[in-house]
């Protein structure tokens, strides 16, 4: 069935579009293009961004049905992420435990510039880090904090062969840390911009270098593909450097820079032992598949790059007002600047900047970066006629979408003429949009996703607060169609999207038992137990449908800490079971097939306690349950376990 799916999924995915498929792209009624039948499944895969929901959610495209939020930065008990014992480590932090973050940017890894559908990178804005979920279990497997950054905002953006996942601060600071007069900042502040290399076998991540630029703000940033591989473009704002009111003072400057990095030079100056190692305290915290268990190491030392050292890495491209998205087009040609407060958006060319490095074209200097002349790097304006451009997407036809947030539409011009061919308006206010694979060099423009900051009247009214909108675009013609509205979760920015097909058929459907290297598993019913050490208990207990082996455990104490490891048994798809017991104060835990998760319980009650399973696993889901007795601190019952009585 699936293989079937498959097949469908590759026909409707490659570009035929107004052939037949599935969802009804032949139709003329929008309701039927977007509409996906009951048993069938949809085209593409969206991720987007959850903002300060701190998560990761996963959308159906076209249908816009929400299937999963993948808990990354923030709590979850819905699936016990960031209360169990092995997942609190993931969100250890150089200032402790922090529960939440501000989730903006996902990326998908590439190979050879097209989507590989192996990983999902998303930054942490707030308190900078960087997480890798898996696309095969969909859950966090790796998060590293980004130390000298702050508001982590140019990030998590990936290289073309996924060499690097790169993170750059929007707020300058002081590099190191230091205790020093804010009205300092111009000339001392830093910005930070780090390359973060990936393993190609693993996934694992490692903080390489840190290029520390002027004290400017770093907004967005894309990798250089095809021609331009081994460049990485960042969007700067606040060249201005001021610290305060910067709605006035960081837009007195008529243009601020992209600025363009040459990784592969500064890599190759960091391999023959260039670079300073600076002492920095930093998370790196790594979620074990097999043994079902985070843990965290905190790094000591980064290697920092001043970019005067590197001739030839660093240069800056003015772009007019303030620029806030930086897209490159699928050909690597094209760097497209869109300036927040212009109607216009500024193309500059990558051929027209190699040349002006090359004739030495420069308009000056910024803190020893040369400043390349502004009408050698341009390629054209695009006089869109629209207010407030923020982000751009490109099909696989030479056409670009910039979302004009002002003006709130979508416009769609062609790269290389610079014209506008269509535009629609979006309800309301629009910020990133997204077209799967629109950020590789083989995008699948068929769909695109708006996704939009004011609600308002498009849904029934749920008080002050709405979520937020996003609306579906039918691209496959000339003009663009408005095909569908749906609410999405917490606050998405930007989101990433692929064909169904490359994921679906290798997402993991349970974890084999026979697998588990957890340290407290229960392999077996018969290694069921409880084993008590001084006031610490453990709870050795697995279930299938429908009991916990042991159910009645007696023996347990006032000021006893009782950690309950649970090991699912199950090993088919979709059955995960539950546990959660009275004045828990973390939450319930969720636990896959084949999996062992730990919940403690802190018992300040004498009594006879129950648990049972949170999660509907079968026709005696509600039988399955048991009792914890409690005694006083200075009882001396031994500690027992039954089930069924033995
Ligand atoms: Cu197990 Cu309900």
């Amino acid at each position: 069935m699936l293989a079937l799916l498959g097949l469908v999924m590759v026909f409707a995915s490659c570009g035929d579009q107004g052939k037949n498929s599935s969802n009804g792209a032949l139709s003329s009624s929008a309701a039927e293009k977007v509409y996906v039948a009951p048993g069938e499944q949809d085209e593409f895969y969206a991720f987007l961004s959850g903002g300060y929901s701190g998560n990761l959610t996963v959308y159906g495209l076209p249908s816009g049905r929400m299937f999963k939020e993948i808990p990354v930065f923030s709590q979850f008990p819905t699936s016990g992420y960031g209360y169990s014992e092995e997942t609190i480590p993931m969100l250890n932090t150089s200032f402790g435990f922090v529960p939440w973050d501000d989730l903006h940017h996902p990326d998908i890894s590439q190979t050879n510039g097209e989507l590989d559908g192996r990983w999902i990178f998303v930054n942490g804005n707030n308190t900078p880090r960087i997480a890798r979920v898996s696309l095969s279990t969909f859950e966090t497997e790796e998060i590293i904090e980004v130390p000298n950054s702050a508001g982590n905002h140019s990030s998590s953006f990936i290289t073309e062969n996924t060499e690097y996942v790169v993170a750059g601060t929007r707020f300058s600071v002081p590099v190191p840390q230091r205790d020093m007069p804010i009205n300092e900042y111009k000339g001392n502040f830093k910005g930070a911009l780090s390359f973060i290399s990936v393993a190609p076998d693993n996934g694992r991540l490692n903080l390489e270098f840190q290029v520390l630029m002027p004290g400017f703000n770093y907004d967005l940033s894309h990798p250089g593909r095809g021609k331009s591989h081994g460049w990485f473009f960042f969007t700067t704002y606040n060249t201005e450097e001021a610290n305060s009111l910067l709605e006035v003072n960081a837009s007195q400057n008529d243009k601020d820079f992209i600025a363009a990095i040459n990784w592969k030079k500064i890599e190759e100056y960091v391999n023959n032992g260039g670079g300073t190692k600076m002492p920095a305290n930093y998370a790196h915290n790594v979620y074990d598949e097999h043994t079902h268990t985070g843990t965290s190491t905190m790094k000591k030392e980064v290697l920092t790059v001043d970019p005067t050292k590197v001739p030839g890495a660093v240069y800056f491209l003015p772009t007019p007002k303030s620029p806030h998205g930086c897209d490159v087009d699928p050909t690597g040609q094209y760097i497209i600047g869109n300036g927040k407060l212009s109607a216009d958006l500024t193309v500059h060319s990558f051929d027209k900047m190699l040349a002006a490095i090359e004739g030495e074209k420069f308009d000056g200097e910024a803190y020893g970066i040369p400043i390349l002349k502004f009408e050698d790097v341009l390629a054209g304006t695009v006089k869109s006629g629209g207010l407030g451009p923020l982000h751009t997407e490109f099909d696989a036809k030479g056409n670009a979408y910039t979302t004009f947030f002002i003006s709130s539409e979508v416009v769609k011009w062609k790269v290389g003429t610079w014209e506008v061919i269509d535009r629609k308006p979006t309800y309301y206010s629009v910020g990133h949009l997204m077209i799967p694979g629109g950020n590789s060099r083989k995008p699948f423009g068929k769909y695109v996703v708006a996704m939009n900051k004011i609600t308002k009247d498009r849904y029934l009214p749920t008080g002050p607060e709405m979520e937020h909108s996003a609306q579906i675009y039918d691209i496959s013609g000339e003009k663009m169609e408005l095909i569908y509205d749906f609410p999405t979760h917490g606050e998405p920015h930007y989101a990433a999207g692929c064909p169904a097909e490359l994921l679906a058929p290798k997402s993991q459907k349970i974890y084999r038992l026979d697998e588990n290297k957890h340290e407290y598993a229960t392999l077996t019913t018969g290694d069921a137990r409880v084993e008590r050490k001084g006031k610490e208990v453990h709870v050795y207990m697995s279930t299938i449908r429908s009991h916990f082996t042991p159910d009645n455990i007696e023996g347990i104490k006032v000021g006893d800490k009782v950690y309950f490891h649970i090991t699912n048994h199950e090993q088919d798809f979709d059955v995960p079971h539950g546990f959660s017991i009275i004045g828990q104060n973390s939450s319930e835990l969720l636990v896959m097939p084949g999996q062992t998760k730990t919940s403690v319980w802190e018992p300040k009650q004498v009594g006879v306690w129950p648990f049972y399973c949170t999660d509907f696993c079968s026709a005696l889901h509600q039988e399955m349950q048991g009792y914890v007795r409690v005694s006083p601190a200075n009882s001396n019952i031994d500690l027992s376990w039954s089930l069924g009585g033995e």
